[in-house]
């Protein structure tokens, strides 16, 4: 039987669908067909929690170590490897997202420059802004150069490289021209940053960057810190800038949870888990299958590629109650996938909650009565990341 007769589900799943709302449609695969073939990207889907973490936790059998766009563009790192070299690269880049640095390296900056950029939306009598791009994105790609090191003045050529990685890393039709481009941002990168290495060894300044030129017990090559700096700097903007934005997103088109929200420090970060696991910023993790294998019965072949959607575990039914409510109390909200789990779970996860929790209470202090703008509505949109095109906002009486 062809798979496109055993998988009917799957078979009618349409990326441009799941970018509008994928919500109803993983609830009808997560209860009919847990493990489908979506033919439209020859890929597998899974779509109930506990398929996913087994998958994320066995990187012997589902693995990230194999040819890929990412690793293409960017080379060998962290994403795309596994094992001991994985573990290294890793623990080499973990030290500047320790809460303990967050708090005293990239804590006042941050607040010092949303501050800034929630001042720029406006004040005085009755404001609007667009936070999107005018707070979420500046903040996720000021923070990110900031822990890497990179100078603020490499912010315009940043975000032309990330929209060259971007188009390149979504590239599945294999448009030469898209990937060439992607990879002359890279190597574009690389050029900018060698010399900042070279000021960084004779000059440290405790930037993740100058840890790593100083680290001189088992050292990282220079190929391996600009492939590892790429996927920090890659993984950074679009993700967090989502993460924000959806979460000012879903508290506000819940008003009436802000004022439980907001009413401790620990009401507050448990908000912010709902916001992750209700709508998260990043939908999906891909892993191939490094021999044949089964899934629930099903044989998954050899090189096959399984796509764990975040987004559908979040809204397991047998592990989250009432799972399409959002609710700010809700005490298991953290068990959300929307950082994946086991050896690639989000490196920048603890700088990616700072940074919302500080939009979030920055914005409440400075702009009071905040709402949605009713006459310029926006939503999440996006199969593989999910955020408002625009997020208008408006304050005051
Ligand atoms: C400061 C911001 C961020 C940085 C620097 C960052 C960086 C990274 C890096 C380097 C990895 C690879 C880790 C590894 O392979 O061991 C990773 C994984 C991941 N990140 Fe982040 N990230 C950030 C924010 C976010 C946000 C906001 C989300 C979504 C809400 C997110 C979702 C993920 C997911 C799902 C993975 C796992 C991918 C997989 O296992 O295939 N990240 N991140």
């Amino acid at each position: 039987m062809k798979r496109i007769d055993r998988f009917p589900l799957g078979a009618r799943v349409r990326l441009a669908d799941l970018a509008v709302y994928p919500y109803p449609i993983f609830a009808e695969l997560r209860a009919a067909e847990p493990v489908t073939w979506v033919p439209e990207i020859e890929r597998w889907f899974l779509t109930r929690r506990d398929d996913m973490l087994a998958v994320l936790r066995d990187p012997d059998l589902f693995t990230t170590d194999a040819p890929s766009t990412i690793r293409d563009m960017f080379g060998v790192h962290m994403m795309t490897t596994e094992g001991p070299t994985q573990i290294r690269y890793k623990r080499k880049c973990l030290p500047p997202f320790h809460a303990s640095r967050l708090k005293t390296a990239s804590m006042p900056p941050l607040m010092a420059e949303v501050e800034r950029l929630v001042a720029t939306l406006g004040s005085g009598g009755r404001c609007a802004g667009e936070v999107r791009t005018t707070v979420a994105r500046p903040v996720a790609l000021h923070s990110v150069l900031s822990v890497l090191g990179i100078p603020l003045s490499e912010t315009e050529r940043v975000n032309e490289w990330y929209e060259h990685f971007a188009r390149a890393l979504a590239n599945f039709a294999g448009d030469p021209d898209l990937r060439a481009a992607g990879k002359g941002a890279a190597d574009a990168f690389g050029e900018a940053v060698a010399p900042i290495l070279e000021g960084l060894e004779r000059d440290p300044n405790g930037s993740l960057l100058s840890d790593l030129m100083c680290d001189h017990v088992d050292p990282l090559t220079a190929e391996e810190i600009r492939s590892n700096a790429l996927i920090i700097l890659f993984g950074g903007i679009e993700t967090t800038e989502s993460m924000i934005a959806n979460a000012v997103w879903a508290l506000l088109s819940h008003p009436e949870q802000i004022g439980t929200a907001r009413s401790s420090r620990e009401a507050l970060d448990l908000a912010i888990e709902e916001t992750l696991r209700w709508e998260p910023a990043v939908q999906s993790a891909a892993r191939h299958a490094t021999r044949d294998t089964e899934i629930r019965g099903i044989r998954i072949a050899k090189g096959e590629v399984v796509h764990c959607m975040l987004g559908a575990a979040n809204r397991d039914p047998a592990h989250f109650e009432n799972p399409d409510r959002f609710d700010v109390t809700r005490q298991n909200a953290g068990d959300h996938l929307s950082f994946a789990v086991g050896r690639h779970f989000c490196l920048g996860a603890p700088l990616a909650r700072l940074e919302t929790r500080v939009v979030l209470e920055t914005l409440w202090a400075r702009c009071p009565g905040l709402r949605l703008d009713p006459d310029r509505p926006g939503a999440p949109y996006g199969y593989e990341f999910r955020k408002p095109a625009t997020l208008w906002v408006e304050w005051g009486v």
